[in-house]
């Protein structure tokens, strides 16, 4: 069954495959339900019925989000029940073309003593709902709730017994919602899907580089461009970041959708390979529109965009940077470099800084004039020449 959503087929390999058991796991609030309800009216228009199984929410509360996001509902069926017995007689009545069961930690099977929840409720659960859904070849989507810690007590228990895997991933802050895979039968786990919330539910993201960098003021200090992968796709996300004299004897390092240790490291190699005095600077570092960069590929852009704030330069608005910062201050080759410079280049950027050993392959589109280079310290005196502090800064 393909999907109207792109991005939401690109995740699934292709659409629904009958009979598949898939589960989609992510932080309360992310808008799983969301997603689900969608998904589920759609595929209503096509079909005579489609279940939407809650023990989250009341019918009421499910009604009222249908009508936001403007479903009429003919087809789909919500049923309120955390009962695994009950909710299997029920499928059994009806035979759906798709049932949602919203969640997995809610469902309880009453011939165990445990609650609701618990490991072994949450695995006999799913069992007994793959087993239905194998023998009736009915696709079943199952949403977790992500735990506080990050490990997903209940989901993760599933992941060996499930077709497909996806994570919703955002941030409270922003609208952008990453749907990640991590495992899939039936396609690539490596795929990332990119949607919006917005007053109406999601939608999908048709050029995500573009979206990002939608706010970016151009030319602006301590704002860098880098092209990440995620999955198979190349991004194009703005770092920015800022420097200031700290008023505490231990100046913070904070770091916003970067890996605060790797921050600490770009500082520290930065004051011994630079001389960039941080040490008595706090350094703050944004990833915009919320999203998370796991890669060290983005340390020369946090590197550039700490010295750009530092040194009161801004950088220019056609450029992006891509590469690792090592130890001792050298520019590491980033993994599929051909691939973000040439989303860089798409986008309209007209240099990038990459790694000095990348090959010449790797550089690709013309129009776009990369530099190599061997060193931050290198990368920072090419793009921000000190000696035009005095005259550009703030005072
Ligand atoms: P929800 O799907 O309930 O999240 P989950 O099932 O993962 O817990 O999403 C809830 C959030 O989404 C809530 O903060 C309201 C917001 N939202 C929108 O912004 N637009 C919409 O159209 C809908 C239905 C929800
Ligand atoms: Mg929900």
């Amino acid at each position: 069954m393909p999907l109207m959503s792109g991005e939401v087929n690109r995740v699934l390999g292709g659409g629904i495959v009958p009979g598949s058991l898939v589960l989609l796991a992510g932080d309360p609030g992310i808008g799983k339900s969301t997603l689900l309800l969608q998904l589920a009216a759609e595929v209503a228009k096509e079909h005579s019925c489609v279940f939407y199984v809650t023990g989250e929410e009341s019918v009421s509360q499910v009604k009222m989000r249908a009508d936001r996001l403007g479903i009429d509902g003919q087809n789909l069926y919500i049923l309120t029940q955390t009962n695994v017995e009950d909710t299997l007689a029920r499928l059994d009545e009806h035979l759906p073309a798709l049932a949602v069961i919203d969640s997995i930690q809610t469902m309880y099977d009453p011939s165990l003593s445990s609650h609701p929840g618990n490991v072994s409720q949450i695995r006999e659960c799913a069992r007994r709902l793959l087993e239905w859904g194998k023998a009736n070849n009915v696709p079943l989507i199952l949403t977790g709730h992500v735990t506080k810690g990050g490990d997903i007590a209940g989901p993760r228990v599933l992941e060996h017994m499930v077709d497909v895997s996806l994570y919703m991933e955002g941030d409270a802050v922003s609208s952008w919602r990453l749907l990640r895979g991590v495992k899939n039968r039936f396609g690539s786990t490596n795929e990332v899907g990119v949607l919006e919330m917005t007053g109406s539910g999601l939608l999908d993201v048709s050029d995500p580089s573009e979206s990002f960098l939608l706010d970016r003021p151009k030319g602006a200090m301590g704002s860098v461009v880098v092209p990440v992968l995620e999955g198979n796709r190349a991004l194009l996300v703005e770092i920015q970041a800022l420097t200031a004299p700290s008023t505490i004897p231990t100046p913070r390092r904070v770091a916003t959708g970067y890996d605060a240790h790797r921050l600490l490291l770009v500082c520290s190699v930065a004051m011994r390979t630079c001389g960039m005095p941080l040490a008595d600077y706090d350094v703050i570092v944004n990833v915009t529109g919320g999203l998370k960069i796991a890669e060290p590929a983005a340390d020369l852009g946090v590197a550039l965009a700490i010295a750009s704030s530092f040194r009161s330069v801004p950088m220019p608005g056609d450029f992006a940077a891509v590469g690792e910062v090592g130890l001792s201050g050298e520019i590491r080759r980033a993994p599929q470099t051909e691939r973000r410079v040439k989303e860089a280049a798409r986008l309209g950027f007209r240099k990038c800084l990459v790694p000095g050993n990348t090959d010449d392959r790797a550089c690709g589109p013309e129009a776009l004039h990369y530099q190599r280079v061997d060193t931050l310290a290198q990368a920072i005196n090419m793009c921000l020449p000190i000696t035009r502090r005095i005259s550009e800064a703030v005072a």
